[in-house]
């Protein structure tokens, strides 16, 4: 079967690091078809458009898709996160954030295996709220918290399954359940209700601030982390900070309902001021393609450039040579 795999580069460093994942699945043979897309700053400031209604349609018929980065001087804040990556999330329903960290002993710490699973079409990111009175000494603006059984329970539910699958079989809930009370009471009681169903895997729960401090000190005490989508989003640069960085951290915004295609992309931003140096790593956008072909079911295609990727350790180069190291090892 050949995958319709969208290809969205974006900006800066996006279309650099995609480049590199393309000539990585490429080596893997997998019969796949990219569908380029022209989305992200350049094309908002070019255009006035941000995802137009036809891409959108194009993008929901596709298996998956595969973005690099989007942001670009000059687009005021808001404008392609709400417009385009949440609106992603949001219209194709990529309900779980998938984010795993992986790092060898180092002097930072004992060695990084966990993985985040981030709530990604709920929370603070909702949009909900507004402002009155804008500009004048007597604004308000609120921005409120969306939490429902039914979005929380089935994140809890993935975490469950996807703890239940790794070795050590723990899944920690991190919320702030001692100050966002509504929200933290319906988390905790989902985790405790669905943990009913999954005897084999062992639960714990810490507070975001407290888990800060642990992902410095003691990261290997994380195995699976399920919370908020909001605490997701700060925890997992936090992650990948205490886990080889930025460039090594991949992420998939899945739909495990497979109602439409998932969308696969590194955690890091377009980075603007590195675009064009050959300096971007894109470790991060090729483990996200590893992890985009583990979705499609080329598990045999997805080991492989994991396991290229563990033997590309010791490359140091542009972000090409990083490339061709791996897709040679493929
Ligand atoms: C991420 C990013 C996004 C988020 C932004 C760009 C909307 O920071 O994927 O972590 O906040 O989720
Ligand atoms: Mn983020």
């Amino acid at each position: 079967m050949t995958h319709q795999i969208g290809i969205i580069g974006g900006d800066g460093i996006g279309p650099e690091v995609v480049a590199e994942a393309t000539k990585v699945l490429d080596a893997t043979g997998v019969a796949y078809t990219p569908v380029v897309f022209d989305l992200g700053g350049a094309r908002y400031l070019r255009d006035g458009v941000v995802l137009p209604a036809e891409d959108l349609a194009a993008i929901r018929e596709l298996d998956a898709v595969l973005l690099g980065a989007v942001g670009a001087p000059g687009v005021p804040p808001g404008v392609l996160e709400r417009g385009l990556l949440l609106a992603l999330r949001f219209d194709l329903d990529l309900y779980v954030n998938h984010r795993p960290f992986a790092a060898p002993p180092s002097p930072l710490n004992d060695g990084v295996d966990l993985v985040v699973v981030r709530e990604n079409t709920e929370g603070s990111y909702a949009g909900e709220g507004g402002v009155l009175r804008r500009g004048t000494p007597h604004e308000v603006a609120t921005q409120g918290s969306v939490n429902t059984r039914f979005g929380v329970e089935r994140c809890v539910r993935y975490a469950f399954e996807l703890a239940r699958r790794r070795d050590r079989r723990h899944l920690t809930l991190v919320h702030k359940t001692n100050v966002l009370t509504f929200a933290g009471d319906l988390w905790e009681r989902t985790v405790t209700e669905v943990a009913g169903e999954f005897d084999d895997v062992e639960t714990a729960y810490h507070h975001v601030d407290a888990a800060c401090i642990y992902l410095v000190q003691d990261p290997g005490r994380y195995d699976v982390i399920v919370t908020d989508n909001l605490f997701g989003d700060i925890l997992t640069d936090l992650a990948s900070a205490v886990s080889g960085g930025i460039g090594r951290a991949a992420s998939a915004n899945l739909n495990p309902a497979r109602t439409g295609p998932s969308l696969f992309e590194p955690v890091h931003g377009s980075a603007p001021d590195i675009a064009g140096t050959g300096a971007a790593d894109p470790r991060a956008a090729i483990i996200s393609a590893a992890m985009m072909l583990e979705f499609l079911g080329e598990e045999d295609a997805a080991a492989r450039v994991r396991d290229a990727v563990a033997k590309s350790e010791d490359v140091v180069g542009t972000t090409s040579d990083v490339g061709d190291a791996v897709a040679e090892r493929v």
